[in-house]
Order: structure tokens, then C-alpha cells, then sequence
């Protein structure tokens, strides 16, 4: 199944107060594809991810665009439509898992839930279920820690249990941000594995938000470059890393890309992101880019350059031509 966001813009707020957080964003993900979207803190990754579901938090919506999964539109559907495909053919792994587990429900139950309710299964084989997706996941002696209270897990183990619960259905499409980001750096490489195997596995089609490169480096096929709430550039990974179009992509990539993206050391570039309430005219990267110009000042569409690669930068054909290395 493939799920295809095109022109998708989301903003807070309504009418001459609305701020846009996010803007014409588009890419396919295609089934047992791993896709990467990577940006700095506050481009939009997580908004454009919640829209995907219909979890927009209140006061932010989707004010154009489409978002399809096969023939399905999920863009304006009631929420009573969008709960039910939540979790059976979308479904979302968090950074803190505590936001989606239960405190108050033992971990088997839990996942033994989401069973009955998509998959209409009786009780004791969804308990019998729940059971092998957490044995799955690598959750040791399943049968006993099934019983047990997320707060008796530790991060990673409760990561693991939040992961068996989004995959519990076989979902067409799994959206992970920042699945990775609270936990210690070896337990990370596990967990970052069992989301590839399980992807693998069960042919689902994964979106990983992260603002680590070197994580899209080793999970992705392809990623997409957020600044600012636009798509600066997309691709496969390999052609993006070897030869970013983009300046932007060329600048985090020559940033100590962990740092730069959390903001810790800034590029080595004038200006810092800015606010989407205070975009620049034209380009968002414009008043930082190294190669900006005059038609730098209008918006840059979004272009096609080869068969698996788009850039938004009006200077694209210029720089090429003038083989400049972004
Ligand atoms: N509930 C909200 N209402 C209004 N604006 C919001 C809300 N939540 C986030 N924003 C703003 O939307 C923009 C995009 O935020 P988003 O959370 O998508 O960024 P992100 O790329 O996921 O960043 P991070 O790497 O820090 O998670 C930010 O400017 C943020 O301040
Ligand atoms: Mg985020």
C-alpha cells in the first residue's frame, strides 16, 4: 500500500492570525520502503507526521493538501474513520512511550486491546498474541512480563512494548518520531534494528523522523530535508549524502550533523531557522544560503530533477552549470 502526501500544508491558529507551521509538502512512501525525514528542531517533522494520522493537536490543522493511503483520503476524514484505521493500516511509534502506553493496564492487555478491537479477536488468543508480538520484539519471558505494568519496564523495554503495539496489526504504514531519541545510545542501535526487521518482516512502509542523519544513514531508503516547513530536498540516501542539491542539505551535512540539528552548534552559516511566524520572502534559506540571489527572493517550486530526486532551489540549473558543489 502507498501513501502519498501531496501539497500538504498545516497551520495553527485560523484566518489572519494563522501561522503556518508546515507548507506544500510531498513525497510517496512505497510499501516496504524505510523513508527518512530529517530537519532541525521545530521544521515541522512531527506536524507533518501527526497529520499523517489525524492527530493534529488542537488549534492546528491541515489547511491544504491530500494525504493517501492507496485509494483512501485521510485528509478531513471524521475522527471516528480515522480511529479505525489508526493502529490497523497506520500506526505510530512515539518518542516517550509513555504517551501511548497505559499506566493503569498491564502491557499485555494493552496490546490484547488494540487485537480485539481492529482484528476482532477473542480473548485468550488475542492474550496468546500478545504474548508472541512481545516475545517478537525481544521482550524476555513474554508470558510473565505480559502481566506487568509499563512503569515495572525499563525505557527501552517500554520502546519495545510500544513498538509491538504499532505492529500488532500489521499496518500498512508505520510512522516512528524520534523513536530512538530517549534512550542510551547501545539500546538505541537495538531498537532502530527490531524496527527494521519488523518492517522488513511484515513488508510495512516506515516513516522515521529523526534529526540524526547518521540514523537515516543506516535504517532509510530514501530521505527528505525539512527547513522551515518545506521540503528542501528528497531522494535516495546514498545520492542525497554523496551529492546534496541542496545547500542547506550540503551545509547540515557539513555540520557534525547531531549537533547542528539539535541546535546544539549552529551551522557554520549566518542567521539561525527562522520562526513561522516571521518567514523570509521567497526561499526559507534564502538570507542563510551561501549561493542566494536575487530570484532567491520568490518562493522556489518544488522540482523534479532526475527519475528519484526533487530540489526546491531556484538556483538548481544555475549552480549545476556552473558546477558548484553545494
Ligand atoms: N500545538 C501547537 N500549536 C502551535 N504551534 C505549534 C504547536 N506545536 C508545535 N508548534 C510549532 O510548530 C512548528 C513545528 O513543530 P514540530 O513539532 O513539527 O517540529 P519538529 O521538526 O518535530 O521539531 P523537534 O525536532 O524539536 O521535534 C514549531 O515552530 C513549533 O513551535
Ligand atoms: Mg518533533
Amino acid at each position: 500500500m502507498t501513501l502519498r502526501v501531496s501539497g500538504l500544508s498545516i497551520s495553527a491558529g485560523v484566518g489572519d492570525r494563522a501561522v503556518p507551521l508546515v507548507r506544500d509538502v510531498s513525497f510517496t512512501l512505497g510499501p516496504g520502503q524505510a523513508f527518512g525525514l530529517v530537519g532541525e528542531s521545530g521544521s515541522g517533522k512531527s506536524m507533518t507526521a501527526l497529520a499523517l494520522l489525524g492527530l493534529l493537536p488542537r488549534g492546528v490543522s491541515v489547511t491544504a493538501g491530500s494525504v493517501k493511503l492507496g485509494d483512501t483520503e485521510l485528509v478531513g476524514r471524521d475522527d471516528r474513520t480515522l480511529a479505525d484505521l489508526r493502529g490497523r493500516r497506520i500506526a505510530m511509534v512515539f518518542q516517550d512511550p509513555m504517551a501511548c502506553l497505559n499506566p493503569a493496564l498491564p502491557v499485555g492487555r494493552q496490546i490484547s486491546e488494540v487485537l480485539t478491537r481492529h482484528l476482532g479477536l477473542g480473548r485468550s488468543a488475542a492474550r496468546r498474541q500478545s504474548v508472541d508480538l512481545l516475545g517478537a520484539v525481544g521482550i524476555e519471558d513474554p508470558g510473565r512480563r505480559a502481566g506487568e505494568y509499563p512503569h515495572t519496564f525499563s525505557g527501552g523495554m517500554r520502546q519495545r512494548a510500544m513498538i509491538a503495539m504499532a505492529v500488532a496489526c500489521e499496518p500498512d504504514v508505520l510512522v516512528a518520531d524520534e523513536p530512538t531519541t530517549a534512550l542510551d545510545v547501545t539500546i538505541q542501535a537495538q531498537i532502530l534494528d527490531l524496527l527494521v526487521r519488523m518492517q522488513d518482516e511484515l513488508g510495512m512502509a516506515m516513516l522515521l523522523v529523526t534529526h540524526d542523519l547518521g540514523v537515516v544513514a543506516g535504517t532509510c531508503h530514501r530521505l527528505a530535508v525539512m527547513y522551515a516547513g518545506t521540503l528542501m530536498e528528497e531522494g535516495r540516501v546514498g545520492e542525497v549524502f554523496e551529492d546534496p542539491l541542496h545547500p542547506y542539505t550540503a551545509a547540515l551535512l557539513a555540520a557534525a550533523p547531531e549537533n547542528a540539528m539539535r541546535g546544539r552548534h549552529p551551522l557554520a552559516l549566518p542567521g539561525t531557522v527562522p520562526s513561522p511566524g516571521a518567514l523570509p520572502d521567497g526561499c526559507a534559506f534564502g538570507p542563510r544560503c551561501p549561493h542566494a540571489h536575487q530570484e532567491c527572493r520568490t518562493p522556489p517550486a518544488d522540482r523534479r530533477v532526475t527519475d528519484s530526486r526533487r530540489v526546491r532551489c531556484a538556483r538548481h540549473d544555475a549552480l549545476t552549470l556552473e558546477g558548484v558543489d553545494r
